[in-house]
């Protein structure tokens, strides 16, 4: 069934560490009728696991599961989704991937006062120093829909939510109508003139890896 979404979908990702949640619970307070989903517990809550990974202590969430969990709420519109791997999400569900920065001296020590030990920290800093996440989101996604913000202090933080929060408005105003939730052939027929949206080519497959640590 052929269905739109009347506010945009925000993914924001990164690194673990980086601020994702911090920065997605004051945008929560921004956007009023937001609804926020922190992945990992999310996937917890729904039961989206396929085991556990010993080495790294971590569950491995089932990610066929976690969407049929997430798209119908996602096509609801209005959804802020947090998590460190971004490129499972179909992409006509997506309006904007904020990708969230971080110097490695300070994620060093945010992740050192979470108790991290030193492999865990190591593998997160080397993730971070190689780009793996926005590499992911860069080759997931149109490169209009993706930003790289840097998130190393409060002041950061702030303004980061306050241009997420703009473009949030500006997209209310630019689609009135909606966009639609369904995957559009680009070149075929509009029927909607929702061409802000442009074609989307919808899921681009999983590396079916898990992500770095969580
Ligand atoms: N821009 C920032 N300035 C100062 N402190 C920050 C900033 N962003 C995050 N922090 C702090 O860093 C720590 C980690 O932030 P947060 O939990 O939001 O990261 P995360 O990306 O959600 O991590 P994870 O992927 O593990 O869930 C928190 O203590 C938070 O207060
Ligand atoms: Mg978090």
């Amino acid at each position: 069934m052929l269905s739109t979404r009347f506010a945009p979908n925000i993914l924001v990702t990164g690194t673990p560490g980086c601020g994702k949640t911090s920065t997605c619970e004051l945008l929560q307070r921004r956007l009023k009728d937001a609804n926020y989903y922190n992945i990992s517990d999310f996937a917890q809550q729904h039961e989206c696991y396929d085991g556990y990974d010993e080495a790294r202590k971590s569950h491995i969430v089932d990610e066929d599961r976690l969407l049929d969990e997430l798209e119908p709420l996602m096509r609801k519109g209005g959804a802020i989704v947090d998590w460190h791997v971004n490129d499972i999400f179909p992409e006509r569900l997506i309006d904007l991937v904020v990708v969230l920065r971080t110097d490695n001296t300070v994620l060093y020590d945010r992740l050192k006062s979470r108790g991290y030990h030193e492999a865990k920290i190591q593998e997160n800093i080397d993730a971070e120093i190689m780009g793996v996440v926005i590499q992911d989101a860069q080759d997931s996604y149109e490169k209009e829909i993706v930003v790289e913000l840097q998130s190393d202090t409060a002041d950061q933080m702030d303004e980061n939510v306050d241009r997420i929060a703009s473009w949030s408005a500006a997209w209310l105003e630019q689609n009135p109508k909606g966009v639609t939730n369904e995957l559009v052939e680009r070149g075929s027929d509009e029927e909607d003139g929702t061409d802000e949206e442009g074609g989307s080519y919808g899921n681009s497959a999983s590396s079916g890896e898990d992500g770095e640590d969580a």
